[in-house]
Parts: C-alpha cells; sequence; structure tokens
C-alpha cells in the first residue's frame, strides 16, 4: 500500500508521520510505501524542521525527506493519502476535485484511526496541532500524538493486507499459483 502524509508545510508533522509510520510498519514486518507532502510550496526542498529531526533522533527513528507540495496528479500514485488536520483535508478535497474519480475517497485524516474516535460523529477526528513556532515539548508531543494515529492506521493497512490475501487464495484457480 502506499500511503502519502499532508500537513500544511511538509517539515513538521507530515515527514515525521512518514518516518515514524515506515520505522513502525518495519518493526511490525509490514510492507508499505510512504512519502509526504504539503499543501502549500513554503517549503519545496527543504530540509524537516531542527526540531523534527532532533525529537526524531532522540526516538531512533530515521528521516530522509526534502518538502515537496502535494498536486492533483499525486492522487494516481497513492492509495491513501492521509491528512494531519482538517485544514490540511479540506485543501486536499479542493485538489481531488481537479484530479480523476476516486481521489477524494483516497482522503482520510489521520485521526480518524485513533481509539477513541466515534466513526459516526467526524467531530470526535483530533486534529494533529501544527507545532511551527512552538518548542521542542511541543514536538515531542506531536510525535506521541501522531503515534496514537499511527498505529491504528498500521492495523487498518494490515486487515487491508488480510483481506486482499485472503481474496487472491478465494478466486485463484486449482492448480495455478
Ligand atoms: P507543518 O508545519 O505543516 O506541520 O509542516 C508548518 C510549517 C511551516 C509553516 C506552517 C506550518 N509555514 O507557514 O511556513
Amino acid at each position: 500500500m502506499r500511503i502519502c502524509f499532508v500537513c500544511l508545510g511538509n517539515i513538521c508533522r507530515s515527514p515525521a508521520a512518514e518516518a515514524a509510520f515506515a520505522h513502525l510498519a518495519q518493526a511490525e514486518g509490514v510492507e508499505v510505501e510512504v512519502d509526504s507532502a504539503g499543501t502549500a510550496d513554503y517549503h519545496i526542498d527543504s530540509a524537516p524542521h531542527h526540531l523534527t529531526l532532533a525529537e526524531a533522533e532522540r526516538r531512533g527513528i530515521a528521516i530522509d525527506h526534502r518538502g515537496r507540495q502535494f498536486s492533483a496528479a499525486d492522487f494516481d500514485d497513492v492509495d491513501l493519502v492521509v491528512a494531519m488536520d482538517s485544514a490540511n483535508e479540506r485543501d486536499l478535497l479542493d485538489l481531488a476535485r481537479q484530479a480523476g474519480p476516486g481521489a477524494a475517497e483516497k482522503i482520510v485524516r489521520l485521526g480518524s484511526f485513533e481509539d477513541d474516535v466515534d466513526p459516526q460523529d467526524s467531530s470526535t477526528i483530533r486534529d494533529v496541532r501544527d507545532p511551527w513556532g512552538h518548542g521542542p515539548e511541543v514536538f515531542e508531543a506531536m510525535y506521541d500524538h501522531l503515534d496514537q494515529g499511527l498505529r491504528g492506521l498500521l492495523r487498518h493497512v494490515q486487515k487491508q493486507q488480510a483481506g486482499q490475501q485472503s481474496g487472491q487464495q478465494s478466486t485463484r484457480q486449482p492448480g495455478t499459483q
């Protein structure tokens, strides 16, 4: 599964989410392709924020990313586009209108994968707060918050992959691979 994490600037939340999810998936032996992007063009080619990098290092998470802006064409290359907050989600839905059919259905907010969300009530989905301009403790809290949604996302990916495998098995003809 190909997943792109999206925030505003692509230097704080989404590169952290991309790296933390890759780390988690690898630890659990789950195969995913990850990427991240911003809805804005403020930090194209920039390294992640120094506090995003510092907290990743403290947690033993590798980050290797340069800022890029999400475009309508990116919907074709991914299965899931994971927004950090409701403003990112709205901007992505605008872009999805310029993209092909099925694009909007790929958009989801990370908070929707947290344990305490009521699936019937989108007001219970929490945004991942923008830490830009804040100190190291806010970046530490950002990673803690990301972790909750990312663990739920990983369970979702595992279920999808298990479903795909059993689907493949049930459609496989006897005597074929
Ligand atoms: P991010 O944080 O969306 O989590 O990467 C921000 C980084 C930079 C800006 C805004 C948010 N900015 O306005 O430059």
